[in-house]
């Protein structure tokens, strides 16, 4: 680990990825798309030993989208079968390593199988209490967004909340990411420079780092490029730069 990119007192609490670019890796190599995704797997091991490792607080990737569905039938079965092959063989890992899974998305139409998965990595790490890693899976923002709507909506017409009572802190825990601070940083990998419907309204103040790597190619050196970046930006919240009052 580069000693710049360990800057304890300014490290991002919380980093988020757009895992992007295991397609276009697989294509530059002559290899089907489900190939670029196997070794994509392989990067998401690594940086969350890594993240872990730097000590940020929680680790965020966008896994599948809910978007993603379109996609070939025989590449959506790759994917949902690579979640299956990581959680059945890296959990106890995960356990150990004293990592915390959370998972956001829609739950409602995804197959048993994976559902009750994604429910065991969680409840077998619930007690953990170091990297937080949020797994983004058949997640999309405005989804999110919607069901938080559905859920203040079916309160204010049982009387159970009254409409004048509704802040941006009654949204925000009825979001799937609900207790998790907003994200700091904001990676995305494969040069493309967009959010692509990933935690729209988290995102308010997060710093972006766009990436021409990659993704099965990126490193934690590219990681730690990240944070350096990271540490460079002046992060105003709509206020002015300390010292910059006169
Ligand atoms: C990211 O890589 C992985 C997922 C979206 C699941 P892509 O599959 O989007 O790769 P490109 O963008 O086609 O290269
Ligand atoms: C975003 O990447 C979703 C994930 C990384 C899981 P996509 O490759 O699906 O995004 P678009 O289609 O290029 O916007
Ligand atoms: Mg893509």
């Amino acid at each position: 680990m580069r000693p710049a990119a360990r800057d304890v007192a300014r490290l991002p609490a919380h980093v988020a990825i757009i895992m992007d670019g295991n397609g276009r890796w697989a294509r530059a190599k002559g290899l089907p798309r489900t190939e670029g995704h196997r070794r994509g797997v392989q990067t998401l091991r690594d940086i969350v030993r890594h993240a872990g490792e730097v000590g940020v607080r929680y680790l965020t990737l966008y896994s599948f989208s809910s978007e993603n569905w379109s996609r070939p039938l025989e590449e959506v079965q790759t994917l949902m079968l690579l979640l299956k092959v990581f959680v059945r063989r890296d959990l106890a890992e995960l356990v150990s390593s004293n990592v915390q899974v959370r998972v956001i998305g829609e739950r409602s139409d995804l197959p048993a199988d994976i559902l009750g998965l994604l429910e065991e990595a969680e409840t077998r790490t619930a007690g953990n209490d170091g990297l937080t890693l949020v797994v983004a899976f058949n997640y999309g923002a405005r989804n999110e967004i919607a069901r938080a709507m559905r859920s203040i909506a079916t309160d204010i017409a049982a009387g159970r909340l009254s409409a004048d009572s509704v802040t941006e802190a009654t949204i925000g825990e009825r979001l799937d990411t609900a207790g998790i601070p907003d994200p700091d940083l904001i990676i995305r990998t494969s040069g493309e420079q967009r959010l692509s419907n990933f935690l729209l309204w988290q995102a308010a103040y997060a710093e972006f780092y766009f990436s021409p790597v990659l993704w099965p190619d990126f490193s934690a050196d590219h990681f730690d490029d990240a944070l350096e970046a990271f540490y460079a930006r002046d992060r105003r919240f709509g206020g002015l730069k300390v010292g910059a009052e006169v």
